[in-house]
């Protein structure tokens, strides 16, 4: 195996050693006409003879990333030309058509492509890679975040929110391994997740992109994403590039506005937001993408400090940067630090940047900046060194096609449907159950279904395309196969909060009213083919977190009919439910399930599965309790709110089951321990309910008392353990150094000594812990 593929060690960065090397070494007597072509030899050696024929227009080539022809037809068609630029989401280019991008590829002066949607169309831009002088392939980038679901046909998996809820590192592993072979089959090579952005504002669109409100397990999904993607095979066709993203802090951005500004102190960034993305670097990420924001006067995209400094040196992070969508040139008409887009195309190369998207403004500015003796030569060498490396190491040079007809067969196929559906059960919340639930057929026949998250496509979440229908379970498909047991009727509302027809709640209340039990499916939507209409995701921030439209009308009457009511919530970003919360006697949160979470709902619903999902972000009552979040500070919750309810709605790591769970028996295996040494905290789990069920053992730790203020909690551990009814199981978790240590008033990382609690238990709550202390001498 080349060493590319060691976590921690891609040599895609050549280094000055192994160039020398290169130049002493025998293999030079073979004709260099083959070298770069031969598959046999050494990357290190492929890329140097490769770089050895390029031309610089062919070398800043590289480095240039284009939307899809397809992609840039569309949105010629949608988007007018005065919009396009302030779009997130479409993009083509005025004065270089189609024709005109096809034609540079042929002269092979575009290195890369992303939202090239179908694989004949990859198979066509790679034949015109192929055509140009040195035939280098095309790396085709694609942001497939849970599944490839921008791709028709794709496997979609629950959102990363929800795939967090799961608290499984190896199910996330094995989602992002399928990802990578639907990604492959398609003809696309890297993709531009994990999001590692800690979540802390719930007004921001993009919560369900997240694994969370917490660093910690933010760390550990988003390791298990880049092994998936880029380590789970040892044959280079079946892997693809991950992209850690977006350093840094596009998750609390001011007033929840995407790519507002990002202001948090030295110590929260260090504390809160970067860790995760230094667990990337540790898991070997390939490439990362900075964020759209600034963080301390400077946009990331030029924020040395961050790309540089931090991420680079410190680090020691060895793949390459690329830029988030059109935001270098932002620089200049957003951000104003760039006069022009050139001068901003210096910044961002000085800070780093390695590749653009998207669009031909860069290399145009590029060739005129290294020309113009702005930029060393030598400085684009370093990026096209590590783009190309990245190309030979996934086997681009051998593999450019893929094979249209065996890639529709395979997307969707048994296996990977019955993972989403996996990862559905797994990721489902129970977060109220008065008893109704499971629901008994036998008291509750007549149920209506309703709600308009109940039949469309809102549950596949943000980042999808719209999919076959038959390849998509919505709740009333997953609730309608039990018709044989159940008399169902079914009030439909279409698929756009913002237009619910008042008329249509009135007739689901008189469905209701004839009804034994209710489903109310309701939510969010941030299906992105319905740009203007949805309200959560990408660009879609909102200042409460309230149900749009007459959603929570429809609610409150079904449930003044006096029948009993179940709220299916689907949604990308924690909402403020407090009446639901208060009054209905069974809430489920989904999140966005994705292919198969209707089938998942309902079988929970029936008590075929036993819900296990625990929340990975606090949910508050309503937007202003932002931020809040359970790893907050001592002083934090000194005094109440004067009216209304100060705790949150439902604590990070909560969630129920349909059998019950006892905690006994904390014990650590040193009361007092030397600094830089590790203990054991174990604790005995006991199903003692009726079902068989699995549940998220959580531990916590927390330092008494140091010299600078510290989280009343933090996650250092958990566990999903399966339990039958009766059944006991001792858990144990080692308490490292890592877990103990924390930045210092001068910014160092060390231990203090002192006295530290342990808490263990099902959910973050300090009523459901069980403490044991002990102290570093
Ligand atoms: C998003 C990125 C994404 C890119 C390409 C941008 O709008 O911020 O996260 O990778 O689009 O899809």
């Amino acid at each position: 195996m080349s060493s590319f593929r060691r976590p921690g060690h891609s040599p895609i960065l050549l280094s000055a050693l192994s160039a020398l090397l290169l130049t002493a070494m025998p293999v030079m007597a073979l004709s260099r006409d083959t070298i770069y072509k031969d598959p046999a030899r050494p990357t290190e050696e492929r890329v140097r003879d490769l770089m050895g024929r390029m031309t610089l227009e062919e070398k800043v080539g590289q480095m240039c990333q284009y939307v899809g022809l397809e992609h840039m037809r569309s949105s010629a068609y949608e988007v007018p030309p005065e919009e396009i630029k302030k779009s997130h989401s479409k993009g083509f280019y005025a004065d270089f058509p189609p024709e005109v991008i096809e034609r540079m590829t042929e002269e092979g002066i575009i290195g890369s492509f992303l939202h090239v949607l179908n694989p004949e169309e990859a198979n066509h831009l790679q034949g015109l890679a192929a055509r140009s002088r040195l035939g280098i392939p095309l790396l085709i980038g694609i942001y497939a975040i849970h599944g490839n679901a921008l791709v028709e046909g794709s496997t979609v998996y629950p959102t990363p929110i929800g795939q967090a809820t799961a608290f499984d590192a190896d199910l996330v592993r094995e989602i992002s391994r399928q990802t990578a072979l639907e990604m492959r089959a398609t003809g696309m090579h890297l993709s531009f997740t994990p999001n590692l952005e800690v979540a802390r504002d719930a007004r921001w669109g993009r919560v369900g992109e997240t694994f969370g409100e917490d660093p910690y397990l933010v760390g550990i999904m988003g390791a298990a994403t880049i092994e998936g993607l880029q380590f789970s095979s040892e044959d280079v066709t079946r892997i693809v590039s991950a992209c850690a993203k977006h350093l840094v802090g596009g998750s609390q951005p001011v007033n929840g506005i995407n790519g507002a500004p990002f202001d948090v102190s030295e110590r929260t960034l260090r504390e809160v937001f970067l860790p995760p993305f230094q667990e990337a670097v540790k898991a070997g990420v390939w490439t990362m993408m900075p964020a759209h924001n600034e963080y301390n006067g400077v946009p990331c995209h030029a924020n040395r400090y961050l790309m540089d400094e931090v991420v680079r040196k410190r680090w020691r992070f060895d793949g390459y940067y690329v830029s988030d969508w059109m935001d270098i040139e932002r620089m200049h008409d957003y951000h104003r630090t760039a006069r022009d887009n050139n001068e901003a195309f210096l910044q961002t190369v000085e800070a780093g940047m390695d590749m653009h998207m998207h669009g031909p403004d860069f290399y145009y500015g590029i060739l005129e900046l290294v020309r113009s003796g702005r930029i060393a030569e030598e400085r684009i060498d370093r990026s096209v060194e590590m783009i190309l490396g990245m190309k030979f190491e996934l086997g681009l040079f051998e593999n450019p096609y893929v094979d249209t007809d065996a890639a529709r067969g395979f997307l969707f196929n048994d296996q990977h449907r019955q993972t989403a559906l996996e990862a559905a059960h797994k990721g489902i919340v129970l977060l109220k159950n008065d008893g109704i639930l499971p629901l008994d057929p036998a008291k509750y026949r007549k149920v209506l279904v309703t709600g308009p998250n109940a039949t469309d496509q809102a549950l596949l979440g943000d980042w999808s395309g719209r999919q076959p229908d038959g390849n998509v379970v919505t709740v009333w498909d997953g609730i309608n196969a039990y018709a044989d047991r159940l008399d169902l009727a079914l009030c439909e509302f279409g698929w756009n909060l913002r237009a619910m027809d008042p008329a249509q709640v009135d007739h689901a209340v008189e469905l209701a009213a004839e009804s034994d039990l209710a489903i109310v499916v309701v939510g969010e939507n941030s299906m992105r083919y319905h740009w203007k209409e949805k309200t959560c995701g990408e660009n879609s921030d909102r200042y409460d977190l309230s149900l749009v439209g007459l959603q929570q009308q429809l609610v409150e009457r079904i449930h003044a009919t006096g029948i009993p009511t179940v709220v299916v919530l689907i949604n990308g970003r924690p909402l403020g439910t407090e009446w639901i919360a208060d009054n209905i006697p069974a809430v489920i949160e989904a999140w966005e399930p994705g292919s198969m979470g209707g089938r998942a709902v309902a079988e929970i619903v029936m008590g075929e599965v036993n819900p296990s999902g625990k929340l990975p972000v606090t949910i508050p009552r309503h937007a202003g309790q932002i931020q809040t979040y359970y790893n907050y500070r001592f002083t934090s919750k000194w005094f109440d709110y004067a009216t209304g309810d100060s705790a949150p709605l439902y604590e990070f790591g909560y969630g129920l089951s349909y059998t019950t769970y006892e905690y006994s028996d904390v014990e650590l295996s040193a009361r007092s321990i030397l600094p830089g040494t590790s203990l054991t905290a174990s604790v005995t789990v006991t199903n003692t309910g009726t079902m068989a069920g699995e549940e998220i053992v959580q531990m916590y730790l927390t330092q008494e008392c140091a010299s600078v203020t510290r989280p009343v909690k933090e996650l250092r551990g958990f566990r999903r353990i399966a339990l039958s009814p009766g059944e006991s199981r001792r858990v144990e978790f080692t308490v490292t150094p890592d877990d103990m240590s924390l930045w210092n008033a001068d910014m160092l990382y060390t231990i203090e000594p002192g006295d530290f609690t342990v808490s263990i238990g099902p959910s973050s709550h300090d009523r459901d812990l069980r403490q044991a202390r002990f102290t570093v001498r």
